[in-house]
Order: C-alpha cells, then structure tokens, then sequence
C-alpha cells in the first residue's frame, strides 16, 4: 500500500522474550527499508542489550532501520525506588525511546494521570522519545465517556511547556482502548478515526497545525495483518502500537509489508 503518511510500527512485546528469544527473533528479523515508515519494538527492560547488539551486529539498529525502546521508565533520576528504572539509565544503555502510560500499567500497576505526566516530562528531559498511550475501557466507552476520558488523560500533558515543546518531535501518541487490547476485538476503522480525529483536533486547539499533524497518533488494541491496511487507510491513524502480533515474525513482517 503506498501511503504519503510516515508512519510509525511499534511493536510492545510486554513481559514476553528474554534475552535468548530476543537474539533469535531479532536475527530472522527481515528487513526491507521503507522511505515513508520507522519500526520500534519496545523490550522488556533485561532484553534491551540483547536486541541492540542483535541488530548492530545486522546493521539494523538505528532511526532510519530499527529502533529499540522501554517499556516504562521512572521519573527520577536516582533513589530508593525499588524495581524500577530510570531515564538516565536507559540512555546510558543507548536506549532512546520509551512507552508511558500503557493501560497495563495504569490497570495493575496503579499508574495515573499524575504519574504518566511525571514519567512522561522526566523521559523528554533526559532525551528521550516518549509514546504516551491513552484510552478508554468498556464501560466508560459505553457510557459515552470516551471523549472525556481522552480529554482528562491529556489535559496535564497538553499544558505542560516540556510536553509542549516536545509534541511531534519527541512526543507521540498512542490511541489504546482498553477493550481492544489482547482481546481480538480490534475497533473498527471509523471507531478509532472518530477517537483519533478528536485527538487531533485536541493537538491543534492547544499547539496549532504544524505540531498537530507532525505528531504521530498511533492506533493500538487488538492490531493484525487482517486490519491493518483498512486502520491505516484512515487519515488520523499514523500507525500501529502491536502486542500479540509483534511476536511472531510472520504477522510482524506482514504488519510492515502492508505500510
Ligand atoms: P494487542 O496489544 O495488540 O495484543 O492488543 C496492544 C498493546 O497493548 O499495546
């Protein structure tokens, strides 16, 4: 399909392929460039190393090939917080890019509003590039919630001057509804237009067109080789953010071969 957009593939691979499997899916990864598209696969924090070296070695690490990223990241430098991670110390990996605020996250791991603002000024502070997942779950979407749930989830991150300054650079987004996400139920293509046209227009109100449309909408929850193309065909869907079919290599490589 060809299609003037740029467009984003992310791969979120959760708690899923440790070092060994990371080595091993990374060396058959086939790789064919693509002028209008970046891959991202975002690791578990112990294979981050692994998939690096996998793909220098291959010649494949890098903006213009395959970036490596976390999967979540803290917001302080240094300290006593057991279990996690810092931005500092993904850079000093060579890490660039990190997921915030992933639904997962947010559902077992108490992450809020709050905290996905903290994760997410901290990340860009420290150079790294952030995608900010937001959605609704089922219930707030059948109560007709689903644009007030965007708008609350974004309005911290939308008058912060960091996140500001950052959007459509640094900062991107993913479009998640909790429903859709390792449930098969994928949204239908206008489902998820209408939610990412109300994004956009959120992106322009508060930063005007040029950051607007520089910023990438992603759209995440239930991604397939089946849906993809009719997703992507919609003019605020800059890409997909894949679970379950970023871990195998055919739907994978069939996910890029439709951009
Ligand atoms: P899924 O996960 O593609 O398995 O639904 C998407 C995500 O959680 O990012």
């Amino acid at each position: 399909m060809s299609n003037q957009k740029h467009v984003l593939l992310c791969g979120n691979w959760k708690m899923n392929f440790g070092p060994k499997e990371t080595q091993a899916f990374l060396e058959k990864l086939e790789w064919n460039k693509k002028s209008n598209a970046q891959m991202r696969i975002y690791v578990p924090y112990v294979s981050l190393t692994t998939a690096q070296n996998t793909l220098e070695k291959r010649g494949l690490l890098g903006r213009d090939t395959v970036s490596i990223g976390a999967q979540n990241v803290h917001y302080e430098k240094s300290g006593a917080f057991t279990g996690e991670i810092s931005a500092l110390m993904l850079t000093e990996v060579g890490i660039r890019h990190t997921l915030v605020g992933h639904s997962e996250r947010r559902q077992y791991f108490n992450e809020t509003n709050e905290t996905v603002l903290k994760r997410t000024v901290h990340s860009l502070e420290q150079g790294l590039e952030v995608l900010l997942c937001i959605g609704e779950t089922l219930n707030e979407r059948n109560s007709n919630q689903t644009e007030s749930v965007l708008t609350t989830q974004l309005a911290a991150i939308l008058d912060h001057a960091t996140c500001q300054a950052h959007f459509g650079d640094a900062l991107h987004l993913a479009y998640e509804p909790v429903w859709a996400i390792g449930t098969g139920v994928v949204a239908t293509p206008s489902q998820a237009e209408q939610a990412h046209s109300f994004i956009r227009e959120m992106l322009h109100t508060k930063l005007g067109s040029e950051k607007a449309l520089k910023t990438r909408i992603l759209y995440g929850g239930s991604v397939s080789p089946q849906n993809f193309k009719d997703l992507l065909a919609c003019p605020n869907i800059d890409g997909g953010l894949v679970g379950g079919a970023s871990l195998k290599l055919d739907s994978w490589h069939a996910l890029w071969n439709l951009i």
